[in-house]
């Protein structure tokens, strides 16, 4: 299992007030499989995905990836686990402004030491990106720099990709072209694909299901 998430709750205050957020969250991901997760804005479908990004912290129950518990890592055990196993396709992009196309592309593979530049040229084409590499993220339209997010968080081969809302910028049908790259290159890895979207039609396209809703799965 590369991904396991057990009774998971997070609570966040609001209007000072400490509100639950996710409440007894439980699911579980196998490696080349992927789980879309839908529900209402504000439900907290990001929060569960920054969560198991390792990102933040939660207030009781346990999430695996690969393995490894996340509550018992630190600061620097997460950034490890973050950089060897872990990619993010976050709603904002976060491509890094100083780097060009390539290099944004390629850092995360270099750090985990898993840089392939034949797998790089080869999600560059894919993805309508091979004109675009000497490029800095600001000369880009919002679907290129989401192109550009998509094929960084392949780079490294992760064995486990985080989406949240990953075609969100693009018109629907060159969105849903490009989820079909990234379920074929998804197979194509092995890597387990958790993927937030408010689309019933992309949802349906992957392998399992859940639908949040005030704090809990159904
Ligand atoms: N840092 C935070 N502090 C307080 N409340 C937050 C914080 N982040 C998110 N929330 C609240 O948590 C709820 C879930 O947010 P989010 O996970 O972004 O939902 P979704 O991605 O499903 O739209 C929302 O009510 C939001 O306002
Ligand atoms: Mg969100």
């Amino acid at each position: 299992m590369v991904l396991t998430v057990s009774d998971v709750t997070k609570t966040l205050p609001q209007s000072g007030l400490e509100r639950p957020i996710l409440d007894r969250v439980s699911l579980h991901l196998e490696a080349g499989k992927s789980l879309a997760l839908t529900g209402e804005s504000g439900s907290g479908k990001s929060t569960l995905l920054h969560l198991v990004g390792a990102l933040d912290g939660f207030d009781s129950g346990e999430i695996r990836v690969d393995g490894t518990s996340l509550s018992v890592l630190d600061d620097s055990g997460r950034a490890a686990l973050r950089r060897s196993s872990i990619s993010i396709v976050f709603q904002q992009f976060n491509l890094i402004p100083s780097l060009n196309v390539s290099a944004n592309i390629s850092l995360q593979a270099k750090l985990a030491k898993r840089y392939d530049p034949d797998w790089e040229d080869q999600l560059a084409q894919r993805l309508g990106l091979a004109q675009l590499l000497a490029r800095y993220p600001e000369q880009l339209s919002g679907g290129q720099q989401q192109r550009v997010a998509i094929a960084r968080s392949l780079a490294m081969r992760p064995k486990l990709l985080l989406a949240d809302e990953p075609t969100g910028s693009l018109d629907e049908e060159t969105g849903n072209a490009v989820l079909a790259l990234m379920l074929d290159l998804v197979a194509e890895s092995n890597t387990a694909l958790f993927l937030v979207t408010h689309s019933p039609t992309i949802a349906s396209a992957l392998d399992r299901r859940l639908h949040l809703s005030t704090g809990g799965l159904t």
